[in-house]
């Protein structure tokens, strides 16, 4: 992980590619691809917003030639200042296994090193073994099974990733 060293490298990636933080113009294409890729469980607008309010550096929008292409929530637990949380991450389900995901995770622990988190969790559901795998490939490593996070009989994984010595 380059967390901390400049920006995270691009290398076997699409050209084109570019991150930002979020602008309130992305909301209707985030809010589509939330849906399609959490159904039900998807956040709502608002629950974006306050995301973008409170930690807008740490919300990050990708581009492909200028084409909204997926995004990543990051920011730092209210509770803990060393602790980052990733509440959401999703690409575009056409541009997906071509290393955007990860790239996007990269900036987003960037961003948390910068914040002066040491620690990151996230859960995720037992059954995305994409997300799972993802995370695994970028050094993230079980820490406990949740049971009914989601709903009944709908557990979750919660990983973590150590960015700094404690
Ligand atoms: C999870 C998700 C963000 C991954 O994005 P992506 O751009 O496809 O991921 P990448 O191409 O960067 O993949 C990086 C690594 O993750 C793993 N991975 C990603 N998708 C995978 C899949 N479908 N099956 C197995 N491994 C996968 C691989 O190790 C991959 O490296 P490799 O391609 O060199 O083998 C994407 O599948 C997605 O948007 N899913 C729906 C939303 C979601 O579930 N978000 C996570 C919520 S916790």
């Amino acid at each position: 992980m380059r967390a901390g060293g400049g920006e995270p490298a691009a290398a076997g990636l699409p050209a084109g590619l570019t991150v930002r933080p979020f602008r309130l113009g992305d909301l209707p294409e985030i809010m589509r691809l939330e849906k399609e890729a959490f159904g039900r469980h998807a956040f709502d607008a608002a629950t974006f917003l306050y995301y973008a309010t409170v930690e807008r550096q740490g919300f990050l929008v990708c581009e492909l030639e200028g084409e909204f292409c997926g995004y990543v929530v990051a920011r730092r637990s209210d509770l803990r200042r060393t602790l980052g949380e990733i509440p959401s991450i999703a690409i575009s389900p056409a541009l997906r296994r071509q290393g955007i995901g990860r790239l996007l995770l990269e900036w987003a622990l960037a961003h948390l090193v910068g914040r002066g988190v040491e620690v990151v969790r996230l859960q995720v559901a037992v059954e995305n073994t994409a997300a799972i795998a993802l995370y695994e490939s970028a050094g993230f490593s079980r820490r406990r099974r949740l049971e009914d996070y989601y709903g009944r009989d709908e557990d979750a994984v919660e990983m973590e990733k150590q960015l700094a010595e404690r």
